[in-house]
């Protein structure tokens, strides 16, 4: 069994899908679906968002500046879907999808998806025009999280919102969970605790222990 080689292109799959709300200065808003999206930074927190100069949503994030990132869900897929396939230019996708604008905490222009379970609202540090696409990089300056997801010990429960991701050309939700993050290395039976020497292997890594009982907040990478 050998390895068939493909022209160079776009294969770095799966990916999150997400619905990128956007406005100009007149207060127009706007709803683009992004899957050239990623984390870049962890302290401060950054992020990009690859968007053709042809979409409509591209001049309303150049004029103003920001965007909010909403993480989609299963029921939100059609909505998703949607918004990736017809252009603000033509209708009012918001109004469409019978989605919620509601106003961020930090931005002027840009509004969040309320029926989004995580709201990332985001300001351009730079611009990068690579090609067929410009890169907006930009700085996460708050998130906003949907209280009913909040279990009763106030931890947050992303899973049971039902995430989905796009991979070559098709959605799919995240059904089974594999483990939490460093259970591989996890003694089983025992309660983990790091010792010294697996903390100095993490950190060659470059990863930092989450005990599979703590907060994820404390996910950094
Ligand atoms: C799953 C999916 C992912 C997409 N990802 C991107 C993307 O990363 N960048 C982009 O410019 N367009 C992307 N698109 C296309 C835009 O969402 C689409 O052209 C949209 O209609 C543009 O809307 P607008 O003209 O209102 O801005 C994607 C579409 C789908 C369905």
């Amino acid at each position: 069994m050998g390895k068939q080689v493909w022209k160079p292109g776009n294969m770095l799959y799966p990916l999150p899908v997400v619905m990128v709300s956007c406005a100009d200065k007149n207060g127009k808003t706007n709803i683009i679906t992004i899957a050239w999206t990623g984390t870049i930074c962890s302290n401060p927190p950054m992020l990009y968002i690859s968007v053709r100069p042809e979409r409509s949503s591209y001049s309303m994030i150049k004029e103003t500046g920001e965007f909010v990132v909403n993480l989609t869900t299963k029921s939100l897929s059609k909505a998703t879907d949607y918004c990736g396939v017809r252009s603000g230019r033509d209708v009012d996708k918001f109004k469409e999808m019978k989605l919620t604008r509601g106003k961020a905490e930090k931005l002027t222009f840009a509004p969040i998806i309320m029926e989004s379970p995580v709201s990332l609202e985001c300001k351009v540090v730079e611009v990068k025009e690579l090609g067929s696409h410009h890169m907006f990089i930009a700085e996460v300056l708050a998130v906003d999280v949907d209280e009913s997801y909040m279990d009763n010990k106030g931890k947050f429960r992303l899973s049971s919102s039902d995430l989905i991701v796009y991979s070559h050309g098709d959605y799919y939700n995240l059904k089974e969970k594999l483990g939490t993050f460093g259970y591989s290395v996890k003694k089983k039976g025992k309660k983990q605790k790091v010792n010294s020497k697996q903390n100095i292997q993490l950190k060659k890594k470059n990863l930092t222990w989450v005990n599979a009982n703590s907060h994820k907040k404390g996910d950094k990478k």
